[in-house]
């Protein structure tokens, strides 16, 4: 037997899946990598043109980014656009992670309305300065 929220769950998300894509469903709902973390060797920090402002630690090993996470205040777009890049990023090295461009995490998102398009770059932009942070700390 279903409740009434199920019903009403069932309801919001056959309205989101219009626009977004299961894979950006998800990640709202389930964001991967979410939270700061302790003891990174990295940091970035970046309030896009709308206002919301996106946070990016990384732990890099031997030039490699072993682990990233994030946080934002900003709607649920850009909760899933910065899951999207920490999972990127993940495993890459630093340049490769700082190569991931607006484009690539719209692909893997599998597209956002065009309204919304804007916060992959806030994710692109704050993993970028993440990257920066820990290369300047290392001059
Ligand atoms: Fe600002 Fe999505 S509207 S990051």
């Amino acid at each position: 037997m279903t409740s009434r929220f199920d019903d009403l769950q069932e309801l919001v998300l056959k309205e989101a899946r219009k626009d977004y894509s299961e894979t950006a469903i998800d990640l709202f709902m389930n964001p991967r990598n979410h939270g700061p973390m302790e003891g990174a060797d990295g940091f970035g920090k970046v309030t896009g043109p709308c206002g919301d402002t996106m946070s990016m630690w990384i732990r890099v090993r031997d030039g490699v980014i072993a682990k990233a996470s994030f946080t934002t205040d900003g709607c649920g777009t850009s909760i899933a656009s910065a899951s999207m890049m920490t999972v990127m990023a993940t495993g890459r090295t630093l340049e490769d992670a700082s190569r991931i461009e607006q484009n690539d995490v719209l692909s893997a998102l599998g597209g956002l309305p065009t309204e919304s398009e804007h916060c992959a770059r806030l994710a692109s932009l704050t993993m970028k300065a993440a990257v920066r942070d820990y290369s300047s700390s290392r001059e």
